[in-house]
């Protein structure tokens, strides 16, 4: 048979658009079949299997019953079949089997009488096994042994898997078994312990990408390392995935394959649409995320794949917003990597893991039937219209402002306590003193437009000036070292009315005259103004208790159980979590 793939590649692009054409003469071999591993070297990252099957041959100790395991396209029947050759070459029993003599090509064929393949998938029956035994009994015609190869052998029926049990149990001496499966739990216990059990293992990134760029080089194949590794990564472990995608992109892209070629040809997610999905997200801007999506559905990208690749987007920015030492950077390119880090600043931890469990559902909208845009439209204008975490403060204020003659009641009653339990326990367990009866679906009471989301239009509040306030100090710095590093060691405690609350440290004093300059204060408002692109003011003061103040939420005694309770228990705190579409991520004393 004869090896050499004939392809021939014809790039028409003078004309729009590109006309692309692909020529298989039928000698061609797809990758999997023409590089199959004639020896024991050959295959890949399963070296604990290959060693021992080879020291076994070397030292006579091959048994006559072995079980391969593992995921597909590992290299399970390519090993049975070398460890065949291993045996019958005709310079055999021999750990390096020649693969040049009539046997061995025999084998490598599938040509040869002694070795056997059956497929248990579609040999399931207790007669198929019968007539294995039968056969079991005839000695090797040219080989020394006669080999059993079945595939798949999970798939045997219960009676099938009796039969063959009697045979392993007994086997005449020259016969082997080699069974392999994707499957061992579905093997019965009574074959697991007649056999000698191999794991073969899913093959590493790393592994695969060299594996692919050694066969690139022999199939002159130029191909840049993004794209193998977004080859290796999409086969997930298996080999034959992995030279199959390749196939597809040869016969997309021809002997040039970029990782747009890959992305393209394989409808994978382009990580830019991951980025612009997100900015688009962060700025609030639902028909950006629907253009989006819809370059998604051009690009014939699977929603499920979309939205997988997206929560693992998000999950990195996550771990950047938590912990940025933690995070794993060999991964990226550290153009890829100042972009992670730029995004992950766009969100609190709040807003992420809220936006995950948002993505997340979408996988059971999925599985409930509905239609794949539809659902993954309906979760990016969700995400776009997402509140920005607020905290339970900043609506209490807000609450407490708009409703003078409640907000004696709530904060009175907690304030006259004097206890250590939040306000939230006595006041807004109580019903409304001042509403009318039958108005509990009358929303004036709980007015509280300030804080809710409205489309393009992001309410300048905590949260936001959070979010973007190490980028504001970075423009800040380039106007004024001095008065930036002077407001990084303030910090925004409120924002109410467009003016942030920035408080210094006891310490702080004359970083307080100093910003407070008319020339520095007009430098910062302008930045200040330019960067959030709102007409905001700025007040400053002294904390004179705390010298670092503690941002923490939740740290206090209430467990999730008591804060389910009090919302329970509050009508009016649950009407205003649904009004907001919220929930209470912590419980804070109010100073
Ligand atoms: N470990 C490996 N090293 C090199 N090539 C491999 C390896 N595993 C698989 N391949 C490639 O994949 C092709 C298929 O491998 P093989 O038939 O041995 O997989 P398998 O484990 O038996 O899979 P399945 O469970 O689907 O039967 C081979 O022809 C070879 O090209
Ligand atoms: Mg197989
Ligand atoms: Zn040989």
């Amino acid at each position: 048979m004869t090896c050499a793939p004939a392809r021939l590649v014809i790039k028409y692009d003078s004309a729009r658009p590109v006309f692309l054409l692909y020529y298989r003469l039928m000698s061609y071999l797809v990758f999997a079949r023409k590089y199959r591993p004639m020896t024991f070297e050959d295959i890949v990252a399963q070296e604990h299997v290959t060693k021992t099957l080879q020291n076994a041959v070397k030292n006579d100790r091959v048994g006559s019953g072995y079980l391969f395991c593992g995921p597909r396209g590992t290299g399970k029947t390519t090993t049975a079949r070398v460890l065949a050759k291993a045996l019958n070459c005709v310079d055999g029993p021999t750990p390096k089997p020649c693969g040049g003599c009539a046997v061995c090509r025999e084998i490598t064929a599938g040509t040869s009488l002694d070795v056997l393949e059956i497929d248990a998938a579609s040999n399931t029956g207790v007669d198929d096994v019968r007539a294995l035994r039968e056969n079991v009994r005839y000695l090797p015609t040219g080989g020394k042994k006669r080999i059993y190869v079945i595939d798949e052998v999970h798939r045997l029926s219960g009676p099938a898997f009796d039969a063959l049990l009697k045979t392993l149990e007994e086997p005449p001496p020259h016969v082997i078994f080699i069974l392999a499966t994707t499957d061992p739990l579905k093997v019965p216990e009574t074959i697991l312990s007649r056999t000698q059990r191999f794991d073969f293992r899913r093959v590493s990134l790393g592994d695969l990408v060299s594996h692919l760029k050694n066969i690139a080089r022999k199939e002159n194949i130029r191909i840049d390392d993004a794209a193998v590794k977004l080859i290796a990564r999409k086969a997930d472990g298996s080999v034959r995935d992995s030279l199959s995608l390749m196939d597809q992109i040869a016969a997309y892209a021809g002997q040039e394959m970029t990782e747009k070629d890959v992305i393209a040809a394989l409808g994978l997610v382009d990580k830019q649409m991951l980025y612009d999905f997100t900015t688009a997200v962060a700025s609030r801007d639902s028909k950006a995320v629907l253009n989006i999506l819809d370059r998604v559905f051009e690009a014939g990208v699977d929603a499920r794949d979309f939205m997988t690749e997206l929560l693992e987007h998000f999950r990195i920015l996550l771990v950047l917003a938590t912990n940025r030492e933690a995070a794993d950077l060999s991964e990226f390119s550290a153009d890829q990597w100042d972009l992670y880090r730029e995004q992950s600043q766009y969100f609190s931890v709040g807003d992420i893991i809220r936006l995950m469990k948002i993505g997340a559902d979408v996988n059971r909208d999925l599985r409930e039937g509905l239609d794949e845009r539809l659902a993954l439209e309906m979760s990016g204008v969700k995400m776009a219209e997402m509140e920005a975490t607020v905290r339970f403060e900043d609506i209490l204020e807000h609450l407490q402002r708009s409703q003078p003659a409640q907000s004696d009641d709530l904060f009175g009653a907690a304030e006259k306590k004097k206890s250590d339990r939040p306000i939230l326990t006595s006041g807004l367990a109580d019903t409304q003193p001042g509403s009318a009866p039958g108005a509990a679906s009358e929303p004036s009471g709980l007015s509280i437009e300030g804080l809710s989301p409205g489309l393009g239009s992001r309410p300048v509040n905590l949260p936001v000036i959070e979010s973007g306030w190490d980028n504001f100090l970075n423009l800040l710095r380039q106007r004024s070292q001095m008065l930036a590093s002077l407001m990084s060691m303030g910090e925004v405690r409120q924002v109410k009315d467009n003016t942030l609350r920035l408080v210094f440290p006891a310490a702080g004093s004359t970083n307080k005259q100093v910003v407070e300059k008319a020339d520095n204060l007009n430098l910062i408002l302008g930045t200040l103004r330019e960067h959030y692109k709102s007409n905001l003011s700025i007040k400053f003061e002294i904390d004179p208790e705390k010298n670092r103040p503690s941002n923490s939420l939740g740290n206090n005694s209430l467990s999730k159980e008591d804060v389910d309770k009090l919302v329970e228990n509050s009508p009016r705190l649950k009407k205003l979590i649904e009004r907001v579409d919220g929930e209470v991520i912590g419980i804070r004393k109010v100073k």
